[in-house]
This record gives structure tokens, sequence and C-alpha cells, in this order.
């Protein structure tokens, strides 16, 4: 059995747990939910999400991992043998692998996006909805650029834990932070800066109801890396020294910085353009982005054609951060449980999702009649699947078994460095994770599920 790796520093710890969470979440799925659910008060709850579910969540995944220096699946067989606790612990090994192979169709169409817009076709193309469909719905050139982004992230994984990961999310996550603050100050600059504004400032109570909710928790959930082993995973490479509570609190007010930040790069871009609605959908940022930077930089094309190559660059830096936490979960498994050798464990996890990858691409051409799930396609149920309902379950499993199971003593050791650190957030966590994290997940998903209809 290889020998185990561990982060080198405590800074290499929050760029790459940050890199986990930083995302396509962050831009795509966030700006979607954003413009689906009505701006700005669709945002406080996903704040009070963030706060009061996802970083007791992130906490109680480190002390899991970190506890035990194992992957997922082994660090639950350990602190609950022989007990259904156990399945937790695959539960998040599948999640991950399901999440995988449709992120990576989408990590795909931001390199397209990328090699695109440095050709200068982006923003320069007549309908940016028919060139986003022509791309998807193309066989096999999705599947191309799915098959690269998977192979980038497989080059990173095999060179491990310390040598790949961290070294990587060092380098990358500073960069993609300037990208965003650079962005922000550009879109600032545009005409109609103001409406898009109000759009994420204010708040409209009126568009609140139970799914937004659901919505919410779903998108703090997927945009934290929470609730499927990616987090535990990463704990278990933590040093002994680390500080859990202060590593949860960086990497949720990063994420949640950076997906309010690319909210400010997108609305005011937006509705600088007036003829595009802010509830574009997934195409958002494939179909009414190009548009847009096309349009607001009418006089300038130059300008528009630097934000287009800058936010798909932006965009894939923060996919591969995240692929690659998505990989380990499932490489770690494979390698600690059945003793592989890393370089094969993560030949399966690449190949196995290539595979299943392959379907999730097709779902937007030749498979787009094949429905999974209710009328879903492939990438749409796995989506569902995912976000809606395994991240949720696996919300209230991973609350339940921290608050309930595990020895209140460990978590304290673990929380704070065998009483080393400040205490005072001790009682809070364990009153948020007995009590507040389970109720609130089991409320808001069987509520969605039709169980107090
Ligand atoms: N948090 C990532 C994002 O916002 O894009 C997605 C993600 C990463 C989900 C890792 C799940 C995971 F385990």
């Amino acid at each position: 059995m290889e020998k185990r790796g561990s982060f080198g520093s405590k800074l290499g710890i929050v760029l790459a747990t940050a890199g986990s969470a930083v995302g396509l979440g962050n831009v795509w799925r966030f700006s979607t939910e954003v413009g689906a659910n009505g701006g700005a008060a669709f945002i406080l709850i996903y704040i009070a999400c963030v706060v009061f579910l996802g970083v007791p969540l992130i906490v109680a995944e480190f002390v899991i991992g970190r506890h035990t220096h194992k992957n997922t699946a082994d660090a639950y067989k350990e602190l609950a043998p022989h007990s259904p606790w156990v399945l937790q612990g695959y539960l998040g090994v599948l999640t991950a692998w399901i999440i995988l192979c449709y992120y990576s169709v989408v990590s795909g169409w931001t390199l397209k996006y990328l090699v695109s817009s440095i050709a200068n076709q982006v923003t320069t193309v007549e309908d940016s909805a028919a060139y986003f469909i022509h791309f998807t719905s193309n066989p096999w050139m999705p599947v191309l650029y799915m098959v690269l982004v998977m192979l980038l992230s497989h080059l990173i994984i095999i060179r491990g834990v310390q040598g790949g990961i961290e070294k990587f999310s060092k380098v990358m996550m500073p960069l993609l932070l300037l990208i965003i603050a650079v962005m922000v100050v550009c879109s600032f600059s545009m005409p109609g800066t103001e409406e898009g504004l109000r759009f994420l400032l204010l708040p409209d109570f009126s568009k609140i109801n139970p799914n937004v909710f659901l919505s919410a928790m779903g998108q703090a959930f997927f945009s934290l890396s929470v609730g499927m082993g990616c987090l535990c995973t990463y704990a278990s490479y933590f040093t002994d020294d680390s500080k859990l509570m202060k590593t949860a609190g960086s990497v949720a007010l990063i994420d949640t910085m950076v997906a309010i930040m690319s909210g400010f790069i997108i609305f005011p871009a937006v509705f600088s353009v007036a003829n595009v609605a802010p509830d574009a959908g997934p195409g958002l940022v494939f179909i009414t982005l190009p548009n847009v930077f096309q349009m607001a930089f009418a006089d300038v094309p130059i300008v528009g054609w630097l934000f287009a190559v800058f936010f798909y660059l932006l965009l894939l830096l923060a996919a591969l951060t995240s692929m690659i936490s998505i990989h380990e979960p499932v490489t770690a498994f494979l390698l600690e449980r059945f003793g592989f050798t890393r370089r094969n464990a993560t030949r399966i996890v690449t190949a196995a999702c290539i595979v299943v990858g392959v379907l999730c691409s097709m779902s937007f051409g030749p498979l787009s009649d094949v429905h999974i799930i209710k009328d879903m396609s492939f990438f749409e149920s796995f989506d569902f699947l995912s976000a809606k309902i395994l991240m949720p379950i696996g919300g209230i499993i991973v609350a339940l078994f921290a608050g309930w199971k595990l020895d209140r003593k460990m978590v304290y050791d673990e929380i704070t460095n065998h009483g080393t650190l400040h205490s005072w957030t001790f009682p809070i966590f364990m009153f948020l994770i007995k009590w507040v994290a389970p109720l609130a997940i089991g409320l808001i998903f069987f509520n969605e599920l039709g169980f107090f209809k």
C-alpha cells in the first residue's frame, strides 16, 4: 500500500478546500438559481443556509475525516463499525462519482468556450443560442472536450495530495480570485449597473415559496461541496494542528464571496443589455453572456473579447479545482480499500466517469429523448439526483452522525485541538449540528417531496 499523503501547509489546506468549494456551482449554477428564484431574496436565504447549515456540516465532515485520516468509506467504518452508518461512507463515494460524471460535461463546455473565445468566435457569432445548441447537440465535440478536462484533472490527481492537489490549488486559486476582482471592477463600469445591483441587493419577498428554500439549500450544499464525502476526504489529509472551525469559516466565506461577486459580474452585464432575461436558465453563462459581451462592448470589441477570454478562463480554473476534489474521494476509496496504486485507482475512476459522462453529454444531442427519472435526461437526472436528493440526505446523515452518534469528547478534542483552541464555538456547533441542521434539512427536503401536503 502506498504511503498516505497529507497537505503540507495551512494555506495549502484552505486553498485546496476553497478550490473544491469554488467551482461551476458559484458561477453557472448560482447565477441560474438567483435568476430563476428572484434575486436578492434568494441570496438572503442562501446565506442563512450557508451559515446555519453549511458551516456546521463542513466542520462535521472535517472532524470525521481528520480524526480517522481515512477515505470516507473507511472513516465511517472505523467510527461506527458494523452499523448502518457505514452506508453513508459508500453513499458519499457514490454521490461524488455521480456528480463527476455530469460536472465534467459542463467543465468541457467551459474549455470549448475558452478556446472559442480566444479564437474570437464567441463574441462575434450572430446567434449565440444557435451556437450553443449546435455545439452541445453535436454527438462528438462536447464529448471530446469532456474527455480533455477529465484528463487534465486525471493528471493532477495522479500526482497525489501535496504534489498534485495542493500545488495546483496554490497557483490556481489566487489567479482565480484576481481575475474575479478585475472583472467585478470592469462590470461596475457598464451602463445599466444599477438595475443589476437592485436585482442582487433589494429583496422581493413575494418571490419566496417552499421551493425557493430547497433550491437555496441544495445550492448551498452543492457550492460548499458538503454531504458527499469530498470534504471528509480532504480533511483526512489535514495536519493535526490545522484549525477546523477557522478553516470551515474561511472556506465558506471565500465560497460565498466568489458566488456573490460572480453575480456582480453577470447581472449588471445582463441588465446592461436590455433584452436579456435574468432567468435564462442554465444557458445563462453560455448563451446570454456571449451576447452580453458582444453588445455591451460593441464600440470596443477588443474589450468584449478580453472579457470573454478572462471569464471562461475563470470558469475553467474554478471547474478544475472542483473536479479534482470530486475525483479524489472515489480514487482514495479504491486506493485504500482495494490496495490499487494511485495511478491505477485514478485510471479506473477517470475511465468510469468518461463512459457515463458520454451519456450525460449526449443528453443534449442524440440521447435527448432518453428519460431516466420522470421526464429528465441523463444529465438532468444526475443533477437532480445529486443536488436535490443525495446531498440533502447525506447532509441529514452527517448531521445526525456528528450530533448524536460520535463521542462528544472526541468531537470537542478535534474542534479545539485537544483543548488548546478557544472552545466558545463548540456548544454553538453542537446545537446547530444536533438540532438545527437535521430538522431544517429534513423539513425542507420532505416538504419538497410532498410529505406535508
Ligand atoms: N462545490 C463545487 C461547485 O460549486 O462547483 C461542486 C462540487 C465540488 C460538488 C465537490 C461536490 C463536490 F464534492
